[in-house]
């Protein structure tokens, strides 16, 4: 919602019977002006207290539009006042705006309310939410309530800014939404960590349920089917060398036909085998709802190329899933990313683009979600607003692996890195958050990576040791991005797949797109979660996504 100006009048109620608490409160004059108008407002209680010998009561209310709550005074006359107190309760009501009094409390404007329209009351014994201080891990265990509380609502909506945000982005640089598909068959990382898609264990499950209740037939059963047959036959061998009559004739063709059916369908049934379907002593996928193995996809890069090939610059973003057992507070099984992929672009665009899309989602939020932030900055992270300012503003460092290697074995003489620092070996995360948090205090784009520890579609260097692959790595979070040119020759691109000990077969549409009309193209994929965990300064990205999934855990 844009900022409100002074003139503008209290938002009409849109698709809703209420206005905005956001449309009162959010005014230079912090609704003052708007003293005297009747509206109607809806959210749940927060707070509640019963004032003047339970003549009245004072209701903190919020409806998630903003992170303040309304304060409403409603009469005893107008409605029992017990049930509008709880923390939790919803409320739908009616009333004037109007100034309080000066000097008892810091509303700037009040709700009085005249009708009450609908009270959802809440069991405050049995509200697993009570007002109390509550922990996030705590509120982890009830993801269907922890929308209410400030913390999980000022996350939802800077989440929500940060995907118009994306969206406008994009848009404005002429990128094209694509949407790739969430179900897949090609293992885009190459790494193997994917969740299998298959109705395989419920197609079996039925079946077994099914032979125990209807067994198959038993040899007995088939044998007496096929005498069965053989008399139908002999019978319309005799009719027609008698030279019965035609209706004779066919009325005993029926017959037999029907002794056929019945024996096939036992013969049918007599081959179905409790278990998985099995081919070569390995389970048949041919059998499988897709005809073959199909799993949720990593990542939609491989199948946004394609569109990238023909569109120039698109972008994918949706859920991605990884089936690694990490219990990291930065991985999750299920997470959204950002994926931009550019026809004719090389690494240096690739990470110009990158910065610019981190950069404009950092200005966005200062520009569209300060309450928000500043209510971050408050509970969780003083450096939070100077952070996205920071980064706002300034350009990210940029050096190659070699060099941030040589700079990490200087420091690890000193400071006791728990991993390995060592040229070939991937940047474990202490190393990265060493360099954005330490060494260089600002967003750092590490490029040219050993192609050994890099996924097979990045571009070969000239060196024939290094891949153009980028990261970026940011304070809090270190990798924000991962993302790379693409190899773009056949040849190359073929014996780096076969050289990963992977299959070719899978791959060959994505061959194509190298046999004809092959480009220089270059891409990234952005964590959407740890975007959002960067620009909060939260601790856990099991915060940052309303529904977390990890290992042991899918709720909901
Ligand atoms: O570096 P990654 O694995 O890159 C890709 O998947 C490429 N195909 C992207 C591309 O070039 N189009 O993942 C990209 C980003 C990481 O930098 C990280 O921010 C995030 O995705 N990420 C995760 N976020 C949460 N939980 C996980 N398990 C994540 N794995 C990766
Ligand atoms: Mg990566």
């Amino acid at each position: 919602m844009e900022d409100l100006t002074l003139s503008d009048p209290v938002l009409k109620a849109q698709f809703s019977q209420r206005v905005l608490i956001k449309s009162i409160l959010s005014r230079p004059d912090g609704g003052a002006g708007l003293a005297g108008q009747t509206v109607k407002i809806g959210g749940w209680v927060k707070t509640g207290r019963k004032a003047n010998k339970d003549e009245f009561a004072f209701l903190e209310v919020n409806d998630g539009s903003c992170p303040a709550n309304l304060q409403v005074i409603i009469y005893a006359t107008i409605s029992p006042l017990d049930q509008l107190v709880s923390t939790g309760a919803s409320v739908h009501v009616e009333g004037k705006l109007y100034v309080p009094p000066e000097g008892k409390n810091k509303q700037k404007i009040e709700l009085k309310v005249d009708k009450v329209i609908h009270v959802g009351p809440v069991d405050s014994a049995k509200y697993p939410i009570p007002k109390t201080k509550l922990t996030l891990e705590f509120l982890r265990d009830h993801v269907h309530l922890r929308a209410r509380t400030n913390t999980i609502a000022s996350i939802a909506r800077i989440r929500d800014e940060l995907a118009y945000a994306t969206h406008t982005f994009f848009r404005k640089h002429g990128f094209r939404y694509v949407h790739t598909p969430i179900i897949s068959t090609s293992d885009c990382e190459g790494a193997g960590e994917m969740f299998q898609v298959t109705t395989l264990f419920s197609d079996t499950e039925k079946l077994e349920k099914e032979l125990i209740t209807h067994p198959p037939p038993s040899q007995a059963d088939l044998e007496a089917a096929s005498v069965l047959v053989k008399d139908k036959g002999g019978i319309v061998a005799q009719l027609k060398s008698a030279k019965a009559s035609k209706s004779e004739i066919s009325a005993a063709v029926s017959e037999l036909t029907k002794a056929k059916e019945s024996f096939s369908k036992l013969e049918e049934r007599s081959k179905l085998k409790p278990g998985f379907p099995k081919k070569d002593g390995k389970v048949d996928y041919s059998q499988d709802f897709f005809a073959r193995q199909a799993f949720l996809t990593v990542s939609g890069q491989l199948q946004v190329e394609t569109y990238a090939c023909a569109l120039s610059s698109v972008y994918t973003f949706g859920p991605t899933f990884r089936a690694e057992h990490s219990h990291t507070t930065r991985h999750l099984a299920e997470f959204w990313m950002v994926e931009p992929e550019i026809a004719f672009a090389d690494l240096e665009d690739d990470m110009k683009c990158a910065e610019a899309y981190v950069k404009f989602m950092c200005q966005w939020l200062l520009d569209n979600c300060l309450d928000d932030m500043k209510f971050m900055v408050e509970k969780y992270d003083k450096g939070a607003i100077d952070r996205l300012k920071m980064v706002a503003s300034t350009g990210f460092v940029r050096l190659s692996y070699t060099e941030a290697i040589t700079i990490l074995e200087e420091v690890a003489k000193e400071k006791v890195f728990e991993n390995k620092v060592e040229w070939g070996v991937d940047l474990a995360s202490e190393h990265e958050r060493y360099l954005t948090e330490v060494k260089f205090k600002s967003p750092v784009i590490v490029y040219n990576y050993p192609k050994g520890i890099k996924a097979f579609y990045m571009k070969v260097n000239t060196d024939n040791k290094t891949v153009a692959a980028m990261d970026v790595l940011v304070p809090k979070v270190g990798e924000l991005i991962g993302g790379s040119q693409r190899e773009e020759r056949y040849e190359v691109i073929k014996e780096r797949i076969l050289e990963m000990g992977l299959p070719l077969d899978p791959y060959q549409w994505y061959l194509d797109l190298r046999r004809f009309g092959t480009v220089k193209h270059s891409g990234f994929g952005l964590g959407f979660e740890r975007m959002i965990l960067f620009a909060t300064g939260l601790e856990n990205i099991r915060d940052v996504i309303p529904f977390p999934r990890y290992p042991g855990r899918a709720d909901l």
